[in-house]
């Protein structure tokens, strides 16, 4: 049987053609119910108990080599009857150009692009500022005093202390870099991400968007600030929008208000995007403390100036009645592809 076993091995290695049939052939004659090589396993019954081990062996390797042999050789035809199919062929130039898909700006965007837009259009100009701030620009030149819990642990990443060096918490730091290294008049928008130290949940976020707007120049007044957001409101939530001013309090401006809008949706009775209020909270705002000019190297006697900051999430959530701050971050395409057409 080794002999055998032995010839047919032989067969198997020197075995070549250039045609498929002849391999088909081949396989019946080796591996096919009663070829060749089945048959000898069959026989392997009456094979001398002594021998079995060896013949075992050798039987194993003739049909793991018959199996490779024709594997390779059916490839190697397939492969050459493809490449004579193709030859000479050329591309074809007039064929329509396949469908690429076009991505879409992400929700935040566009709204931070309108905020943006609605402030050049009146003379503002944009600026930006780092990510990475230190204790001064974030807080000490904004009139933060040394106990304010916004510099706590619990609202504030920091990076380093001594120096005190942390994630901006609010973009209200880029105006003071704008205020450091420009003379008024100054107009300016900052819009940016920010950092704050929060438990994640459907209305709050570690990261969000802000934008800050600031105004300095000779004799500007509160009246002045009203006017700017009135008209912002009516660009941003549409021409019938009215605003209220709320008396409130930040550390940098005094002054000191939040804005609210009539409510989009219902228009002012109520409804439960407002909580039934008919407003809806959009911003805070001010008079820039004088403290903090001064602390920017501007006089404070000659110039005056308002400034105001919003979160884009909220108004992103207001305007597409997005009801879970989440989705902004997940990138989920079915979120996304949903604001495709928006610029
Ligand atoms: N920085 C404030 C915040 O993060 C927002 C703000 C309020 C900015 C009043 C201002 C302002 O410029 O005048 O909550």
């Amino acid at each position: 049987m080794i002999e055998k076993i032995k010839a047919l091995l032989e067969e198997v290695s020197n075995f070549t053609t250039e045609s498929m049939d002849e391999v088909e052939a081949f396989r019946i004659r080796m591996l096919s119910k009663k070829g060749e090589i089945p048959s000898l396993f069959k026989d392997f019954k009456s094979v001398d108990p002594s021998e079995r081990k060896e013949v075992g062996r050798q039987l194993n390797i003739l049909k793991q080599k018959a199996t490779e042999r024709l594997s390779s050789l059916k490839t190697r035809l397939e492969e050459e009857a493809l490449a004579k199919k193709l030859e000479g062929r050329k591309p074809d130039t007039t064929m329509p150009a396949g469908f690429n898909p076009i991505g879409g700006r992400h929700p935040l965007s566009v709204v931070r692009n309108r905020i943006n837009s609605i402030f050049e259009r009146i003379g503002f100009v944009i600026s930006e500022g780092p990510e990475i701030e230190d204790d001064w620009h974030n807080f000490s030149a904004l009139n933060f005093p040394e106990e304010h819990p916004a510099r706590d642990m619990q609202d504030t990443f920091f990076v380093s202390k001594d120096p005190d060096i942390a994630l901006r918490t609010h973009t209200s730091s880029v105006q003071v870099r704008v205020m450091e290294t420009q003379k008024p008049p100054i107009r300016t928008i900052s819009p940016g991400r920010v950092f704050r130290n929060e438990a994640i949940s459907a209305r709050a976020h570690c990261i969000f968007h802000q934008v800050e707007g600031l105004y300095i120049d000779q004799g500007v007044s509160f009246a002045d600030m009203k006017q700017c957001l009135l008209y912002f409101a009516r660009e941003m939530f549409g021409k019938d929008t009215r605003i209220r001013l709320r008396p409130s309090f930040f550390p940098f401006t005094e002054p000191s208000a939040e804005m609210d809008v009539s409510c989009n949706i219902c228009g002012g009775p109520g409804c439960p995007i407002c909580k039934y209020s008919g407003w809806i909270e959009v911003m805070g705002c001010g008079m820039v403390d004088p403290n903090v000019l001064e602390n920017c190297g501007i006089d404070s006697k000659k110039y005056s100036g308002y400034a105001f900051g919003m979160g884009i999430e909220r108004i992103a959530m207001n305007i597409y009645q997005i009801k879970d701050l989440r989705m902004f971050f997940e990138n989920d395409l079915r979120f996304l592809r949903q604001f495709k057409s928006a610029i």
